[in-house]
């Protein structure tokens, strides 16, 4: 497996890891795993397969005592990172932020108990907290690092200035947004920043939420409680709009011999060396799949056709609902 570097001065990590959300969130995705065996067996063959970045979150359901426990035993093996920041409200789409210094310490010290482990590798502050300087939120995070609880920072959904900021008081090996076919916001202001501080960019839902996997005709598809039913990408006539762009793009990924989900993350990995995808999963197959990726070739014509199909802000629908495009830090 290609490794890629979390930053300047970080550790190597596979090219592709593995987000490790919806193995712990019941309602997600339909296809949540929710049994704690399957959830170890994934992510042992995900291990098995070279991959050694897993991505998991206070926040993400009972995912981090279910990574805690497939890494017994062979924890050294992986480059473990989870998030704080997020504080969940009544369900799923509505939730806040604390990046005070005291949720700083309590959750880091919570996070270490449910993964059973005596340090985080990359410590992530989930979303800026409007009410509290980046400074205060990054100073408190450097505290961990002199402790030895944790190696490196990242933050997430941060905009470039507040990244600035942040480095300016502890480097910042990673930032993890939202970065993909669907999603091409970062590519303008933020990616240069990220070179620039020598910062790498971990992508998350990098197959649309699985849209771009090309399994779904219909919202239909969905189970009743799945989260992506209030995603407006999800809706209406966005949906049969992002279904029709798919549909190309499943195209042009005949066309290569690969599937659409492989063809979005080679996209990724080849147009950007210091992007690292995390998708999701919770089946082997497609676990499988995805590390096939990193195998593709892509050429100029992959790209021009690619981008014929799915120009730049051609998805229909925002990423998120208004309630949460509200804690994004613009
Ligand atoms: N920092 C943040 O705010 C934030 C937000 C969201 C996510 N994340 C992180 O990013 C990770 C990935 O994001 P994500 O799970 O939201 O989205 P994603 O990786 O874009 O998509 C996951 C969905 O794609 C499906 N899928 C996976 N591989 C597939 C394939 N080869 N073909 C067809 N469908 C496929 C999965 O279904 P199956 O299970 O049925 O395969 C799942 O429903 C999360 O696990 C989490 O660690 C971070």
């Amino acid at each position: 497996m290609e490794q890629r570097r979390l930053g300047h001065e970080g550790p190597l990590v596979s090219a592709i890891g593995l987000g490790c959300m919806s193995i712990g969130i019941a309602d997600v995705y339909t296809s949540s795993v929710q049994d704690d065996e399957k959830a170890v067996e994934l992510i042992h063959r995900a291990l098995d397969l070279g991959i050694n970045f897993l991505d998991t979150a206070n926040i993400y359901g009972d995912s981090e005592l279910k990574v805690g426990k497939a890494l017994r035993g062979c924890r050294n093996e992986v480059v473990l990172a989870t998030k704080f920041g997020i504080v969940m409200g009544s369900d799923l789409h509505n939730r806040g932020v604390d990046g005070s210094p005291e949720s700083v310490h309590r959750n880091c010290d919570e996070s270490l108990k449910r993964l059973g482990v005596d340090h985080i590798d990359l410590y992530y502050l989930h979303r800026v907290d409007p009410q509290v300087p980046i400074e205060e939120t990054v100073g408190a995070m450097a505290e961990l690092v002199k402790a030895g609880k944790v190696r490196h920072l990242g933050l997430s959904e941060a905009a470039p200035n507040t990244v600035r900021r942040a480095y300016k008081v502890h480097p910042i090996a990673a930032l993890q947004n939202e970065y993909s076919l669907f999603t091409r916001d970062p590519e303008e202001e933020l990616l240069p920043v990220l070179r620039e501080l020598g910062i790498a960019l971990v992508a998350y839902s990098p197959l649309g939420r699985g849209f771009l996997g090309a399994r779904f005709r219909s919202v239909d598809d969905l189970a009743p409680g799945d989260w992506r039913r209030g995603n407006p990408r999800f809706q209406g006539e966005q949906f049969a709009r992002n279904l029709a762009i798919v549909d190309r793009l499943q195209e042009i990924a005949e066309e290569k011999h690969c599937t659409a989900a492989q063809l979005a993350l080679a996209w990724l990995l080849h147009r950007n060396p210091d992007v690292i995808p995390i998708p999701g999963t919770s089946s082997i197959g497609r676990l499988e799949e995805n590390i096939g990726a990193v195998q593709i070739s892509f050429n100029d014509e992959d790209f021009n056709r690619i981008e014929a199909v799915l120009p730049k802000g051609a998805v229909g629908g925002e990423r998120y609902a208004p309630e949460m495009m509200k804690i994004l830090n613009g």
